[in-house]
C-alpha cells in the first residue's frame, strides 16, 4: 500500500485512493477518541463514501441524529474544519454522516433483523471505540460494554465477510505483567486461563462464572451498596486473573472474544496507551474532558495532593490523542487492502520516545512555577507545595499515620462547633481515592512497544507518513506537557472560573 507516483509524477496517498468512496461506521463517537476520528475522516478523507454514526438516545436527545448535532456537530472539535469551509463542513455532516439510534450493547444494536442485515450490508469498516474506561465499573456494566457487547459487533460482520472490524482497545490489557510489551495477544498475569491453537484465550467459561457471582451479588444486595458490591466484585476477579482493575480486565476478555468470534476475517486490534490532548490536530492541546493523568495535575494544581504513590524512573506511556486517530485510520485502510487477517498494533511512545514519571512531573511542576498566571482555569494561584512521587509502601504509611490523629483532631473540632471539615484531612483523602484508582499507572514496569505500528506506517510510504503521523518520536516532551497539553487542558477541558467566587462575593459585601 506504499504511495504511488501519479501519471503527472506527483505521490498518490494509499490511504486516501483506499478509503475513497467507502462507508465507515463508528460507535463512540459521543466520546474523546471517537470525536478525533469523526474529525480527522472527515477533513483528512474527503472522498470517503459515507460515515454511519452508532449513537444510543438519551433523555434530552432519543434520537441519534438529534444528539450528534447537539452533542458531537456542536464541538470545539470541529472548529477548524467550520473556520475553513463552515458550508463544506455543513453539507458533508448533511450528505454523508448517517446517524443510527442504536445500543452497541443490545442484540441487533437494538435494530430490526433488516435494518442490522442492511447496515451490514452498507459499510466496508466499523470501528468500535465504544467503551466504559471508567476503572471501577460495576463488573455487570463492565462486562456488557467492555466485552458482550463484541458479540453484537461480530454478528453484524458475520452479515458481510469483507467487513473491516477496527477494534479500539488498550495497552493497558497487559495487566500486571511487566517487561516489554510487544504487540501480540496478552498472557493473563494471575489465575490460568486455557489458550486455544489460534493463540487467542478461550473465556466462555469464564465470562459464565463472572455472570454467575454477578447474579448471586445481584439477590443480595440492593441500591448504593449493590453497586459497591459489584464495584468490588469487578476489582477483585480483575486482581485474581492478574490485573489491577475492571476495565482493563473486561477490555482484554472484549479481545478474546472478537479473536475467536472473527477468527480468519479482519480483525484489528488498536491499542492505544494513556490518551491525551492532540499534538497537532485539529488543534495542539484539542481535549475533551479530565483525563487519566489530568485528574492528579488537577489535584496538585488546586493544591489537594503533593505525595502519591509512583516510580519517578518507570515510564509514564501517554500518547497525543491525534497519533492514535491517524493510526486507527491507517490501520483501517490496511485491512481493506489486505482483508482476512488478524493485527495486533500499540499506539504508544514508551518505546520509542519514553518519558518518565519523574519527568512528567518536574515539566508540571515547572510550568506551575514559572507560568501558572497563563493558566487560569487550571491554577488558581501558584501552587506552594512540590508533587512527590514516594513508593507505596511509604505513601502508604505517611498517609495512614497521618489519618488517625487527624480524624481525630477533626472530631475534635467538630465537637466544638467546627462544620467544616478539616483541610489537609480532605485534601489525604483526595490522595487516598486518587491513589486507589490511579496509583497502578503511575508505577509501571512494563513498556509498550510498538514495533509493528512504525513498521506499518513506513509501508504506507511518505506521503501518509506526513498526512497520518503515528510516530510518537516527533514529540518533544517539554514543550508537549508544558505548553501543549497544559495548555489544552485549560483551555478545552476545564470549564471558565466563576467570576463571582466566594471571595470576591466576600469583598463586595465589605466594600458595600
Ligand atoms: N481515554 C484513554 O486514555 C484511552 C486509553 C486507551 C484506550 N482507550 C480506548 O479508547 C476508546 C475511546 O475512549 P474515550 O476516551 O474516547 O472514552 P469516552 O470519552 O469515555 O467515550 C466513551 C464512548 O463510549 C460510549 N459508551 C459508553 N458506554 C456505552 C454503552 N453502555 N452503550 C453504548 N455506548 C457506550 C459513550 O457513549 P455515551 O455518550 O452514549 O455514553 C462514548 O461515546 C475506548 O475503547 C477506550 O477503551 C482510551
Amino acid at each position: 500500500m506504499a504511495n504511488k507516483q501519479s501519471t503527472s509524477g506527483e505521490s498518490v496517498s494509499g490511504v486516501l485512493e483506499q478509503l475513497s468512496g467507502k462507508h465507515v461506521l463508528i460507535t463512540g463517537t459521543t466520546g474523546f477518541l471517537g470525536k478525533v476520528v469523526l474529525e480527522k475522516l472527515i477533513r483528512g478523507v474527503p472522498d470517503i463514501g459515507g460515515i454511519h454514526l452508532l449513537i444510543r438516545g438519551n433523555k434530552k436527545h432519543p434520537d441519534a441524529r438529534s444528539r450528534f448535532m447537539e452533542e458531537i456537530a456542536s464541538s470545539s472539535v470541529f472548529d477548524r474544519l467550520r473556520h475553513d469551509d463552515n458550508d463544506g463542513f455543513e453539507s458533508f455532516i448533511e450528505s454523508r454522516v448517517h446517524c443510527i439510534t442504536g445500543e452497541v450493547t443490545e442484540p441487533r444494536f437494538g435494530l430490526d433483523a433488516t435494518a442490522f442485515r442492511e447496515l451490514a450490508g452498507s459499510v466496508d469498516a466499523f470501528i468500535n471505540s465504544a467503551a466504559s474506561v471508567n476503572f471501577r465499573e460495576e463488573l455487570d456494566k463492565a462486562l456488557q460494554i467492555n466485552t458482550l457487547c463484541l458479540h453484537n459487533v461480530a454478528a453484524l460482520a458475520g452479515f458481510n465477510r469483507n467487513m473491516a472490524v477496527i477494534q479500539v482497545s488498550t495497552c493497558y490489557v497487559n495487566g500486571k505483567n511487566s517487561g516489554q510489551v510487544t504487540e501480540s495477544v496478552i498472557k493473563p498475569a494471575g489465575e490460568p486461563i486455557p489458550r486455544s491453537n489460534d493463540g487467542y484465550y478461550e473465556i466462555e467459561e469464564l465470562v459464565h462464572l463472572l455472570e454467575d457471582k454477578i447474579a448471586d451479588v445481584r439477590a443480595r444486595y440492593s441500591g448504593q451498596m449493590l453497586e459497591k458490591k459489584l464495584v468490588d466484585l469487578g476489582i477483585r476477579e480483575a486482581n485474581h486473573y492478574g490485573w489491577s482493575d475492571t476495565y482493563t480486565f473486561t477490555k482484554w476478555l472484549g479481545e478474546q472474544l472478537l479473536m475467536k468470534s472473527l477468527s480468519g476475517r479482519s480483525l484489528t486490534i488498536l491499542r492505544p496507551s494513556i490518551i491525551e490532548s492532540a499534538l497537532e490536530e485539529p488543534a495542539p492541546g484539542w481535549i475533551e474532558g479530565v483525563k487519566v493523568a489530568d485528574a492528579i495535575i488537577l489535584a496538585y494544581a488546586r493544591e489537594k495532593v503533593s505525595l502519591f504513590p509512583g516510580k519517578r524512573s518507570g515510564i509514564i506511556d501517554v500518547i497525543p490523542v491525534d497519533l492514535v486517530a491517524n493510526s486507527i485510520i491507517l490501520s483501517m485502510a490496511e485491512a481493506l487492502r489486505v482483508p482476512g487477517k488478524r493485527r495486533i498494533y500499540q499506539c504508544c511512545s514508551g518505546s520509542s520516545n519514553p518519558v518518565s514519571l519523574g519527568e512528567f512531573i518536574d515539566c508540571v511542576m515547572a510550568e506551575a512555577k514559572h507560568h501558572h498566571e497563563d493558566y487560569q482555569q487550571l491554577f488558581y494561584r501558584k501552587p506552594t507545595k512540590p508533587f512527590v512521587a514516594v513508593n507505596r509502601r511509604l505513601f502508604d504509611l505517611v498517609v495512614g499515620g497521618l489519618r488517625v490523629p487527624l480524624s481525630l483532631a477533626d472530631k475534635a473540632l467538630r465537637f466544638a462547633g467546627q462544620t467544616r471539615e478539616l483541610k489537609i484531612l480532605k485534601n489525604l483523602d483526595t490522595s487516598r481515592s486518587l491513589a486507589t484508582i490511579f496509583g497502578f499507572y503511575t508505577a509501571p514496569d512494563y513498556i509498550f512497544r510498538n514495533d509493528s505500528l512504525l513498521a506499518l506506517a513506513s509501508r504506507m510510504g511518505e506521503l501518509d507518513r506526513i498526512l497520518f503521523p503515528v510516530d510518537a518520536r516527533q514529540i518533544d516532551w517539554s514543550l508537549y506537557l508544558r505548553k501543549i497539553h497544559m495548555s489544552g487542558l485549560n483551555r478545552y477541558a476545564l470549564k471558565e472560573r466563576k467570576l463571582y467566587s466566594l471571595r470576591s462575593a466576600r469583598a463586595r459585601k465589605k466594600a458595600a
